[in-house]
């Protein structure tokens, strides 16, 4: 970078570009770009609609917020973090991430640095994202722009571990850029910077973060399901062994969201793309989404083992973990479902999602639930504590 000063724009204000847009925003002027109109009016209004930024944080940040990509161009350091979902055959879905780099190569200038966020497997921000930031630009990688690679590893809904407690992995194109993009990151991270070595080191070691949670509450779930045809306590078989001070405390759980249900699909991608077949990855995320219709079975053998009445089932909660809004692969989903095959009616009461229909299930008032014979709880939601569901599934949910 020739000029010393550095100026922000975020690409992508979404459950992770908007909270890191507020702390930079905290600190100077900075600029946000989204591809979604409404998405923008709504923050200029101060409004979140995930409910992970309050309305006074966002006013209190200096953002400037546009739906317009030519904003990109009023920038020399310019951070995406845009989804990487995958298609439906569980490949990486590259597309979100290289339109945004379409942007902001037409918009790029010299001396700019492009930073992403997005998590991707180890060798994409160079060998997917850069030609296209050239082929837009017409700028030379390494010449007249650098790139850096931070992965994003906030915790939607949790009010403790904020963006600036958060370690933050670091890296760039050479070194000078490593500098800049620690010294920027910096500003905001109270917890401090890692320097990696490599972008492809920051890459991979966000996808095994999230890669080794998956696998991991697989885990659980399978020693769950062994417990459960023995007819052995799983909550206080893990109080046991838990402690012992290497027992690693996972517990079992509905894994869905778009990172843990989704990433390991990165790495899987990139494992088999080098003709190593990723066995106990893949493994693992067969057993993770199948949990949610083995607990839906489960939970109507125990009705009809204890002859209960129950023709219509209300399911409490439908995001993908307790105190967020987010239904993104949640697995209530594959729950309800499976409940509705063997002829139940089903309903959902979750008060975090606004719209009255979720899953093909209406979303009902907290004043209907007496009309329902059977309440099971399915996502531990704060905001249920004083309900007493008739059967509760994996209260642990939390990934
Ligand atoms: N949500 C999480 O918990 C979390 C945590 C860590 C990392 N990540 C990773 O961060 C990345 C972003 O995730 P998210 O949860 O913020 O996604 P999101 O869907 O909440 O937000 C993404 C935003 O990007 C916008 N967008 C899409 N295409 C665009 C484009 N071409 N140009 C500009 N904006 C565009 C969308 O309109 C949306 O507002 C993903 O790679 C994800 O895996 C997410």
């Amino acid at each position: 970078m020739k000029s010393k000063k550095t100026k922000i724009c975020i690409v992508g204000l979404g459950y992770v570009g908007l909270p890191l847009a507020v702390a930079f925003g905290k600190q100077e002027k900075i600029n946000g770009f989204d591809i979604n109109k409404k998405r923008i009016e709504e923050l200029k209004k101060n409004i979140d609609s995930s409910k992970e930024t309050s309305s006074k944080d966002i006013q209190r940040a200096k953002i400037t917020f546009s739906f317009d990509p030519k904003i990109i161009s009023q920038s020399n350091f310019i951070i995406i973090a845009v989804p990487t979902p995958i298609d439906k055959y569980k490949n990486p879905d590259l597309r979100p991430l290289l339109s945004a780099s379409k942007l902001v190569g037409q918009n790029l200038k010299k001396g700019s640095v492009v930073v992403y966020e997005s998590t991707v497997y180890p060798g994409c921000t160079e060998n997917d994202c850069v030609p296209v930031l050239e082929k837009y630009s017409k700028l030379k990688f390494g010449e007249d722009f650098q790139i850096g690679y931070s992965p994003e590893r906030i915790n939607p809904g949790d009010k403790v571990y904020t963006i600036d407690k958060i370690v933050k992995v670091v890296s760039g194109s050479d070194k000078k850029t490593l500098e800049l993009v620690a010294k920027t990151y910096s500003k905001i991270i109270k917890a401090g910077v890692h320097k990696a070595s490599s972008i492809q080191v920051a890459e991979a070691s966000k996808i095994i973060e999230n890669t080794q949670r998956d696998v991991n509450i697989a885990l659980m779930n399978e020693f769950k399901m062994i417990f459960d045809k023995a007819n052995v306590n799983w909550e206080d078989t893990l109080k046991a062994a838990g402690t012992k001070w290497n027992f690693l405390k996972f517990t079992p759980g509905l894994v869905g969201g778009h990172c843990i249900s989704v990433d390991p699909y990165y790495l899987t991608q990139k494992a088999k793309s080098l003709h190593h077949n990723p066995k106990m990855i893949l493994a693992g995320r067969d057993i993770n989404d199948n949990m949610a219709k083995y607990e839906a079975k489960r939970m109507i053998r125990y009705i009809r083992k204890n002859k209960i009445k129950a023709k219509k089932i209300l399911i409490l909660g439908a995001t993908f973990k307790p105190d967020v809004s987010d239904t993104r692969n949640s697995k209530i989903e594959d729950f309800a479902n499976e409940i509705k095959k063997k002829n139940y009616q089903v309903a959902i009461f979750d008060p975090f999602i606004k719209s009255t229909r979720i899953f093909g299930c209406q979303n009902i008032k907290k004043s209907e639930i007496k009309k329902y014979d059977f309440v099971v709880k399915a996502v531990n939601h704060k905001l249920f504590k004083d309900l007493t569901p008739n059967y509760e599934i994996l209260k642990y949910i939390d990934v």
